[in-house]
């Protein structure tokens, strides 16, 4: 797998910063002072910089930023069938962008793992179903980086190679076949990186939720730099991640609201169970794909660019699951993609209902972008089975911060393996509130604010 740009060593600076966004529940500002002095780490540097969506740096940002992206997209396809084989709601646990805290343009929840709970910023993926942390022996892991200390937990527990979840788990390791009682342990690859934890149990606290006997990968050893560097949070639907872990109690079933990518605040939030889903809320069936099993499948059968339903040839969007075809959400990508030939319908529309602007101009991957202020940007909405979704302009356009710059911030889906995956993507998801609901089958979205 490779990954153009890949992200950046985390610098001891960084550590800080990240400490002081886990410390400093209620001080925000703290942070984002703290952050103007991050700038200059090549080559994801234009992130760093004290305006990344700067005019001068915003063709740079928008690189780095879908170079991410692409191999995301790739890690995507790789995640296939080696484990098919086998009330009034709670404000829920804090989400924030970690685009400026862990220089990673995901989304991050603030976490506790132990007892007493030692905290963490996981990585919010719904398209993987292991979580994995970085524990204090890990070999690789970035020492700049807080990691989970099993010694200060009264209530860790490695798990032997009997316990069921051991062949659930990606590529399970054992010293023998017959050795129950030896410990299990898993390695895959994401992204440019590759990683082998242990399986192990302890409990994990998000927000007032404490789900004990939680069971994740302690990470042993790891290669290249692209994991999320506190750990990622698996929230797919296969049987390792945490709602099938939890379906007893939580039916299986999660929300999100994911702020503006750019805020740097916690106001995002994650919350368990059927009690997270709000009265009125529109949803569309969620298909299973058994060769992918850990992707939330959605049937997408349009998209309207100003009102106008676009012409998009129907295989374009149908549900295939021998090929993978068909259209996921996911909170790990940033942008959007859809396969060539909607993405480009999508597009040209777009360019036509656009007002003001100029000539089209290309940037940073993007090939629909204008410039000027008093640009009009036409209404696209995404229209599921059942469910209709009109996404505001944030979750259209990318702009850069005087406001001059604009791209159409979709892309067609990249020409290898993965050219049949359309990926609703993060950036169209902000501040919605999307409700997977894996015992009822459905995914729910409703506008939020959650800024
Ligand atoms: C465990 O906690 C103690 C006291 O808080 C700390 O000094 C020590 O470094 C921790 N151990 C590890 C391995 O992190
Ligand atoms: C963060 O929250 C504060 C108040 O809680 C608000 O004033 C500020 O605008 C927010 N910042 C961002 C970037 O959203
Ligand atoms: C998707 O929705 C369309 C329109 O309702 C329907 O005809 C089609 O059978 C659905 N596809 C799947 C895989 O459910």
């Amino acid at each position: 797998m490779s990954m153009a740009i890949p992200p950046p060593p985390l610098l001891p600076l960084l550590h800080l910063v990240a400490l002081a966004a886990m410390l400093s529940f209620s001080l925000p500002a703290a942070i984002a002072i703290d952050l103007r002095i991050l700038h200059a780490f090549n080559p994801f540097s234009s992130l760093h910089h004290p305006d990344p969506f700067s005019p001068s740096s915003f063709e740079a940002t928008l690189l780095s930023l879908t170079s991410h992206d692409e191999s995301r997209l790739l890690a995507l396809a790789a995640t296939t069938t080696s484990h098919a084989r086998r009330k009034k709601a709670a404000p829920g646990a804090p989400i924030a962008s970690g685009r400026l805290l862990l220089q990673t343009p995901t989304y991050v929840v603030r976490a506790g793992v132990g007892t007493p709970p030692q905290p963490l910023l996981l990585t919010v993926d719904t398209s993987n179903d292991a979580a994995w942390i970085p524990c204090t022996a890990c070999a690789g892991c970035p020492s700049s980086s807080p990691s989970f200390s099993p010694a200060n937990s009264s209530t860790f527990q490695p798990l032997p190679c009997g316990t069921p979840l051991c062949s659930q788990v990606p590529n399970p390791s054992c010293p023998s076949a017959t050795d129950g009682a030896a410990a299990c342990s898993f390695s895959l690859t994401y992204g440019s990186s590759s990683l082998q934890a242990s399986l192990v149990q302890d409990s994990l606290s998000l927000a007032a939720d404490v789900i004990s006997g939680y069971n994740f990968g302690c990470l042993q050893t790891v290669t290249g730099a692209s994991l999320p560097p506190q750990g990622l949070l698996g929230l797919g639907r296969g049987p390792a991640s945490l709602p099938s872990q939890t379906r007893p109690r939580y039916a299986a079933t999660f929300s999100y609201c994911l702020p503006n990518f750019r805020s740097l605040n916690f106001s995002g939030s994650l919350r368990l169970g059927p009690a997270a889903k709000p009265r009125r809320i529109h949803s569309t069936p969620l298909l299973a794909n058994p060769r992918r099993p850990s992707l939330y499948y959605v049937n997408m059968t349009r998209i309207r660019v100003g009102g106008r339903p676009v012409r998009i040839p129907p295989e374009a969007f149908a549900f295939d699951p021998s090929t993978g075809g068909g259209t996921i959400i996911d909170s790990g990508t940033m942008f959007t993609r859809l396969v060539a030939p909607a993405y480009e319908a999508v597009r040209d529309e777009f360019r036509r209902r656009i007002k003001g602007g100029g000539a089209v101009t290309f940037l940073g991957g993007f090939d629909t972008c204008y410039s000027g202020a008093a640009v009009k940007v036409p209404a696209v909405e995404l229209e599921f089975e059942g469910m209709r979704v009109r996404l505001p302009e944030e979750n259209v356009v990318i702009r850069s911060s005087s406001g001059s710059t604009l791209c159409l911030a979709m892309a067609a889906s990249p020409g290898n393996v993965n050219s049949v995956l359309n990926v609703v993507a993060s950036m169209a998801q902000q501040n919605h509130r999307v409700v997977f609901d894996g015992a009822g089958g459905r995914l729910g979205i409703a506008r939020e604010r959650c800024t």
